[in-house]
């Protein structure tokens, strides 16, 4: 899905631009997903574990960009990638087309300025407007910041799957599955 470019005013009185990723925008992608698989314990790898090719992710934005019902958005500070949320259909049988799925990351040195709400914002108005009845999401159930901002947008939690991550020290985060109706 295509999104303009438009102007995001933060908190602090800064602005960013916001718009869909293109496939030129692969290789600040896989560098802004490194970036923030190594900063938050909370998403669903380490940062070792990330290895797309510039290829691969040029393929995947590309579809992303032509698909009718999937959005990839992302926030820029003077050119550079600093923020990446998506909204994908969940299956593509027919009996689940009303549900699509969201992730939202931004780099640690932005949070706490909105950029997460206006993401999450544009998210929920692209998906209602391509007809997606619901959208759906996992949260580590320590994930304070995330699960404040998906309630303050009328997410509501609908179940918590014990051990859904088990970390490399041993440990497990329970994932608390919550969902939107649009
Ligand atoms: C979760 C995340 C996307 C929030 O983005 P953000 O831009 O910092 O969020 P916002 O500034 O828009 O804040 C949204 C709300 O979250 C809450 N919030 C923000 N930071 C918080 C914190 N550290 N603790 C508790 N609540 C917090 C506030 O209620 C805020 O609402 P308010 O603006 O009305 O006060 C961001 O912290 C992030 O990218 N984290 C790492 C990746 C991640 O965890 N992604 C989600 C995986 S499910």
């Amino acid at each position: 899905m295509h999104f303009d470019e438009t102007e995001l005013k933060a908190k602090d009185g800064r602005t960013f631009s916001l718009r869909s990723l293109e496939g030129l925008d692969a290789e600040m992608a896989i560098a802004f997903m490194g970036r923030i698989y190594a900063q938050s314990p909370y998403l669903s790898r380490y940062a070792d574990e990330w290895s797309m090719s510039v290829e691969d992710e040029r393929l995947y934005l590309e579809r992303a960009h032509l698909a009718e019902r999937h959005l990839m958005i992302g926030t820029f500070a003077a050119g550079e990638l600093i923020a990446i949320a998506d909204c994908y259909p969940m299956y593509s049988v027919s009996k689940m087309v009303h549900r699509c799925n969201c992730s939202i990351a931004i780099d640690r040195a932005f949070h706490g300025l909105g950029i997460g709400t206006a993401m999450m914002k544009v998210l929920i108005e692209e998906a209602r407007s391509v007809g997606y009845e619901q959208m759906e999401l996992e949260v580590v159930s320590e994930n304070a910041a995330a699960i404040a901002l998906y309630k303050k947008l009328g997410f509501v939690a609908c179940g918590l799957l014990p051990h859904g991550f088990k970390n490399r020290d041993l440990s497990y985060y329970d994932l608390l599955s919550m969902v939107l109706t649009l």
